[in-house]
């Protein structure tokens, strides 16, 4: 088995526990004291010690140790054996050590780095234990995003990101020259999988969205993903329960899977496990009146801001629901009730029959959704209203032409929610190359 042509990872130490193996990785660090030297190997699955005695490996290998720099790549051969003090838990007598480059001098140091400078050295930052940890983390939330949608049976279906109208209002749209006309990057995929939920019943859209948004919040990138999933024959509370189960299988997953991540983040992992529904499900209304108990007072048909959000979090402890905003707050799509728990009307009412999911900790909303207007006279009335060209979204008001039926759907920022999950206090940390205000490179 030592010997065989498997590739060997750190993270699967434990089942080569006492064998000879190669490892091949970057100098995470190293150092030296007399007659015994460490070194610890960084080969993308894990870390692990890497312990070189003159006696073991002989002279030469013990003289290429002195050669090493930060980051140089490096094949090591040696005998693992359990040990407790090396990161996973496993580390390796060297028996030879191969340097397949020596790096130059590495310009992120274990000392303090401020977050400009890691930024514009994202492409190495990402090397980094925590960044390392937050996008391992990222990546299995994309998993059980998918796994959840996929056990349930619903289709994805692909919207395009390239679109000739908006989706959010028109304020915050990157527009593009198309050819001879004028293209917006997507804020969102949510017309087009209510398409795909007339065509297929339930259907989520996966993929990045963008918006030009000016502000410079710890919650806010230009371009962000997005899943949105869409039901046909779905109200609003059935919304909020599929959101509801959406998020407690990620989180829940997650912290099955990835809990080796979740500590090097210094996740504390009780908040975590208590995330589990019913989620507490409020209106507008009565989340007003919250926030003026708890001294956050906000005028009736104003959106939520920051200190809101963590207000709200902090009552409850757990994700929170809030349906029945202020319409005049919302987009054009949104089916709207004259009163908070009577049925929707097909008409105009004082509110949106949309569901906005509040995470606890000042993560703020991680979920935006609601039921869609049904009608196509009141929808012509709205696009006119919100100013948009009718012309724009005949196609979305074909749906309504040809079978409409109540149907509802929500979209969930993976950055927000891997921020929650992990606890890192920037969005920024969640996804490979954060593109914000100021921000394009690298
Ligand atoms: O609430 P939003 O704007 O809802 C929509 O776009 C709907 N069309 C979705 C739907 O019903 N299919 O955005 C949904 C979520 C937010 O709750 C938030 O998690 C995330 O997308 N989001 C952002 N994340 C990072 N940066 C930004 N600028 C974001 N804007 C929204
Ligand atoms: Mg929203």
């Amino acid at each position: 088995m030592s010997t065989s042509n498997e590739r060997f990872y750190i993270k699967d130490a434990s089942k080569f526990d006492g064998q000879t193996v190669t490892a091949k990785g970057w100098v995470y660090n190293s150092r030296s004291s007399g007659k015994i030297k460490f070194l610890v190997l960084r080969d993308g699955s894990g870390l692990m010690q890497c312990v070189l005695f003159k006696g073991d490996c002989g002279d030469e290998t013990f003289a290429t140790f002195d050669q090493l720099t930060q980051e140089a790549s490096v094949e090591v051969t040696g005998v693992l054996r359990k040990e407790p003090r090396s990161p996973g838990g496993y580390e390796m007598g060297v028996r030879s050590l191969k340097i397949v480059s020596v790096a130059q001098s590495y310009p992120i140091s274990p000392k303090e780095h401020g977050v400009e400078f890691l930024m514009e050295n994202r492409h190495l930052w990402i090397r980094s234990q925590r960044q390392w940890a937050a996008l391992r983390v990222r990546s299995e939330i994309i998993r059980a995003i998918e796994e959840f949608f996929y056990q349930r049976d619903f289709i994805r279906f692909d919207a395009p990101i390239l679109t000739p109208s908006s989706c959010e209002g028109t304020s915050t749209l990157f527009e593009t020259p198309y050819f001879e006309e004028k293209a917006y990057l997507s804020q969102s995929g949510q017309l087009y999988g209510e398409t795909g939920a007339m065509a297929f019943g339930k259907v989520f859209v996966f993929g990045p969205t963008f918006r030009a948004e000016k502000s410079k919040t710890r919650k806010h990138l230009t371009e962000f993903w997005m899943v949105e999933p869409e039901v046909a024959f779905a109200d609003l509370n059935d919304n909020m329960t599929l959101g509801e189960q959406f998020v407690e299988h990620v989180v829940q997953t997650v912290l099955d899977r990835r809990s080796a991540e979740l500590k090097i983040l210094e996740r504390d992992f009780s908040k975590l496990e208590s995330i589990r529904g019913p989620f507490p499900r409020i209106s507008y209304d009565e989340a007003i009146k919250i926030l003026q108990k708890r001294g956050v007072e906000i005028p009736w048909g104003e959106d939520f801001g920051a200190p809101h959000e963590t207000a709200l979090g902090e009552e409850f402890g757990k994700p929170v629901f809030v349906h029945h905003m202020p319409a005049q707050i919302k987009a054009f799509y949104f089916k709207q009730s004259d009163s908070v728990g009577g049925p929707g009307v097909t008409g105009t009412g004082k509110y949106a029959l949309g569901c906005d999911l509040i995470a606890p900790d000042g993560y703020g909303e991680v979920i935006g959704g609601g039921q869609r207007e049904e009608s196509v006279e009141v929808l012509q009335r709205r696009i006119a209203e919100h100013g948009l060209s009718e012309e724009d979204y005949k196609w979305y008001l074909d749906l309504r032409r040809f079978g409409s039926v109540p149907h509802s759907g929500f979209g969930l920022g993976v950055e927000r929610t891997v921020a929650w999950i992990t606890g890192v206090e920037h969005v920024r940390e969640t996804i490979p190359y954060p593109r914000m205000l100021n921000t394009l490179r690298p």
